[in-house]
């Protein structure tokens, strides 16, 4: 329904303290609209992946509370780097132990409304990154919104974690209320 409250759980794919695009994730929040809620999680404490570990312990802490989120949230919002042309691994990291049940309940990310975005210095603002998450995202049975913020350029971009660039700004507004349509039913082309 148009007016209701929304939660969307957001997560950057970079460790880094002057992250791009934990800039982007945090600005994003931002320009959210009214009663759309993005609460921005870390994967800092998301340690790497080992079946033994998870053979033993089940899943870690960081892994069962990011899980809980998204659970409960209508979406989640990745803003991930693209590295070598791919994936980020620390993220994709993290989407490898959420798509794990030891537990025996529902992987987190089937049937959940992603919105994928990201910004990089060079001049192709993440499109190869995107690409190469979309046989990821199928296979985790993500339901992938088809909405596209690429953000190329991005140093020229941000000041202080600040967007700088209007015509940003209005696109990276148009993506955040696009996606929140699209939670609330509609078609995601409002805005
Ligand atoms: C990069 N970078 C990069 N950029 C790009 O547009 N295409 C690429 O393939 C790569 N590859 C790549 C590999 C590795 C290992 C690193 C560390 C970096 C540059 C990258 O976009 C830049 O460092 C961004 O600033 C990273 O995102 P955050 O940390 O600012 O969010």
């Amino acid at each position: 329904m148009p007016g209701d409250a929304i939660t969307i759980v957001g997560i950057s794919g970079s460790l880094r303290a002057g992250s791009l695009n934990s800039a982007l994730l945090r600005e994003l929040a931002a320009l959210a609209p009214d009663g759309v809620d993005v609460a921005v999680h870390s994967i800092a404490e998301v340690p790497l992946y080992n079946g033994d570990d998870e053979a033993r312990d089940g899943l870690p802490p960081a892994v069962v509370a990011l899980k809980e989120a998204i659970s409960a949230a209508e979406g989640l919002l990745l803003c991930s780097p693209e590295y070598n042309n791919s994936v980020p691994g620390v993220l994709k990291n993290t989407i490898d132990w959420l798509s794990r049940t030891p537990d025996g309940t529902e992987p987190t990310l089937r049937g959940k409304p992603v919105a994928l975005t990201g910004a990089s210095p060079g001049s192709s603002g993440t499109t190869l990154g995107q690409a190469a998450w979309l046989p990821v995202m199928r296979n985790v049975g993500a339901q992938l919104w088809t909405g596209r913020l690429l953000v190329p350029g991005a140093m020229r971009s941000f000041e202080d974690g600040k967007i700088t660039d209007e015509s940003v700004r209005a696109r990276a507004e148009k993506f955040i209320h696009g996606f929140a349509a699209h939670l609330r039913g509609g078609n995601g082309k409002e805005k």
